[in-house]
């Protein structure tokens, strides 16, 4: 059984954490995978990346069903088209309480392998399309906050560090 997992949290250095493409569908990545999706429903999520709980895999969990019914993973995943652009109000579980807006693309096609190592494409809008870039970013280190202007991101700190005790780990 592997270790349990938890969420990190800003400025948890894992959330910067270089990740590897997966090359192995076994047990222990798809125990990963259960893990991250109660995690993730925990915490009413409806995206969680690796890094966010200190895994450097290629890989994200998604549901953004309203019933929190439709479990997806997305492991190595590459967006292979976007267009339109689109403002969407974001959270993260790794920035309790904490809510900006953020530009990104509209629509999406995206490929991915399952945790059975089967190759997928998926096209996506809306809040899908959002939550998948969302998370991908994390794949790639960035945060949410990265995707703001340099005021805006000063001021969404200072708020943050109010709404929560951060301490340096
Ligand atoms: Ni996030």
């Amino acid at each position: 059984m592997a270790a349990p997992l938890k969420i990190l949290q800003y400025p948890h250095k894992a959330l910067r954490e270089p990740t590897h493409q997966v090359t192995d569908f076994n047990d222990a990545l798809r125990q990963h995978v259960q893990q991250m999706l109660s995690l993730m429903y925990e915490d009413q999520a409806v995206g969680l990346a690796s890094t966010q709980v200190g895994l450097t895999y290629r890989l994200f969990v998604v549901d953004v069903s309203p019933q929190q019914n439709q479990p997806e993973c997305f492991i190595n995943p590459e967006i292979i088209e976007s267009c339109g652009t689109k403002l969407y109000e974001e959270g993260c579980a790794s920035f309790p309480g904490l809510y900006a807006k953020v530009l990104r693309a509209d629509t999406i096609t995206v490929q991915y392998y399952d945790e059975f190592g089967e190759k997928k494409t998926q096209k996506a809008n809306g809040l899908a399309a959002n939550c998948i870039q969302h998370e991908l970013d994390h794949v790639n280190g960035i945060l949410f906050i990265d995707r703001l202007s340099k005021l805006k991101k000063m001021m969404m700190l200072k708020k943050y560090e109010k709404l929560n005790r951060v301490t340096d780990e």
